[in-house]
């Protein structure tokens, strides 16, 4: 299922009989896009044909749930009703929104109990590539299935051919195609978090990605796995990085052709299919050593190349209406992530050693802390925001990844401009919700604080989010 702005005004145009067509279009342009969206259990395919079925938690009864189309710009009303046998929410990743409708249980809203809806009102201020998912018992929902695209289109963008959307989610299955129990192990916990066996592109294993030669496709990925981190190389192709998360940069080929997404993050790409007729490139994810595998194959069809000439580089997207830090200004805070195993070592940062064996513990279920303290599950509402930041104030943070594993930390409400690393300017200073930092390296972040309410701030692999590296700011 796909709800698109388009077959919306088709059905729009169908009841308006040709008869004052212009007026009624611009009354269609301003009213409110409605959709419902149910969270329920279903049994979909995954693997496919000659594979078994795989009992799952779906938005409608789809993995990935319904790709929701809108413009910038357009408010939006999407009432979700709970047929699970639990609480959900949904939180609508990376959109600048009001508190209100962050989706987050306790802190923003109510729990939608089973049976239950809960209206979610918003007007999704930038373009860009986003997506939504659960904010109650996260790892086990995310991890069933529960996760999918909203896509808030530009008003005006740039030319393509194509629009490609790869919906990446990664599933541990055993053999009988059963998702795996054992969601929150604390080993896991304290390690990279629960990396699946079986990834998904838009809810299938995928084979080939069929493409012609000569054309120019924008490819929206999303990486909305628990914890698995991919790395892609597109064999053959130069594919230029035109936005992270929603967030339109500087056109670039990506540092060593590839392209690294840590759960949460996204890209959007240009890619010239400058490959022969009639021959397959491969999409490479080797991010963990020794265990690449190919995601998909670049499968082009016999057909001559669409055009002749190459075209331009392309044209950067237009800018959303995000403000710009000021550095000179801006309040600063350390930003500390302690805690898990220690691989191989024996220690564990804001922990201790234990006669040189791998330990964990800190304080209750947690295994991490942020600046030492843990908010664990869907957090503690009523705990007290690490900072509170002042509303309207540019604001810098410094995020120390002190432990031996990767962390995409995660702010609600606000994109940031990746400012530097490991202490060096960022030259390209890209905006993103979500920023990975790499074991023992340091990312500095700078935003306006300008959205009022208390947000979360969290690693997105799910294991640590519900394990201790959550926090709350707040903006007042
Ligand atoms: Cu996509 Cu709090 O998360
Ligand atoms: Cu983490």
């Amino acid at each position: 299922m796909r709800v698109s702005r388009r077959a919306l005004m088709l059905s729009a145009g169908t009841t308006a009989l040709g008869t004052a067509l212009p007026l009624r279009r611009s009354f269609a342009e301003t009213e409110i896009k409605k959709y419902g969206l149910i969270a329920k259990p279903a049994v979909v395919n995954l693997t496919g044909d000659g594979h078994p079925d795989t009992a799952v938690w779906t938005y409608d009864g789809t993995v990935p749930g319904p790709e929701f189309r809108v413009r910038q710009g357009d408010p939006l009303r999407l009432v979700v009703s709970n047929n699970l046998g639990e609480d959900t929410t949904v939180h609508w990743h990376g959109i600048r929104l009001p508190n209100a409708m962050d989706g987050v249980p306790g802190l923003t809203q109510p729990p939608i109990r089973p049976g239950e809806s809960f209206t979610y009102d918003f007007t999704p201020p930038d373009a860009g590539t986003f997506w939504y998912h659960p904010h109650a018992d996260t790892l086990q929902q995310l991890g069933r299935g529960l996760a999918g695209a909203l896509i808030v289109e530009e008003r005006q963008s740039i030319a393509v051919d194509r629009e490609l959307l790869w919906f990446i989610e990664d599933w541990r299955l055993d053999d009988d195609g059963r998702i795996s129990p054992g969601f929150g192990n604390r080993m896991e916990a304290g390690m990279s978090g629960r990396v699946g066996n079986t990834v998904t592109v838009n809810g299938r294993v995928p084979d080939r990605a069929s493409v012609k030669a000569g054309e120019r496709v924008r490819l929206r990925i999303v990486n909305a796995a628990l914890a698995r981190i991919v790395s892609l190389r597109f064999e053959g192709h130069r594919p230029v990085v035109v936005a992270y998360d929603g967030q339109p940069c500087e056109p670039h080929v990506s540092e060593g052709g590839r392209l690294v997404l840590g759960p949460a993050m996204r890209a959007d790409l240009i890619i010239d299919m400058d490959g022969k007729p009639g021959q397959s490139y491969r999409v490479i994810d080797d991010f963990y050593q020794d265990l690449a595998y190919k995601l998909v194959d670049l499968a082009y069809g016999p057909g001559k190349p669409i055009r002749e000439h190459a075209r331009d580089a392309p044209a950067r997207l237009p800018t959303n209406p995000l403000p710009e830090p000021d550095l000179t200004t801006a309040e600063r805070h350390d930003i500390a992530l302690q805690g898990g195993m220690m691989g191989g070592i024996g220690m564990m940062s804001g922990g201790g050693m234990m006669g040189g064996m791998p330990m964990m513990g800190v304080m209750g279920d947690a295994v991490w802390t942020i600046n030492g303290t843990s908010m664990t599950g869907d957090g503690q509402p009523n705990m007290p925001p690490l900072l509170t930041l002042r509303r309207g104030k540019s604001c810098v943070l410094l995020l120390r990844n002190e432990t031996a594993w990767w962390h995409p930390m995660h702010l609600h409400g606000h994109s940031f401009r990746v400012t530097s690393r490991n202490g060096r300017s960022n030259p390209r200073r890209e905006w993103r919700d979500t920023v990975l930092v790499p074991p023992r390296e340091t990312v500095e972040v700078a935003f306006v604080a300008n959205n009022p309410g208390n947000w979360m701030f969290h690693c997105h692999v799910t294991d640590h989010q519900m394990a201790g590296m959550m926090a709350v700011l707040g903006v007042a």
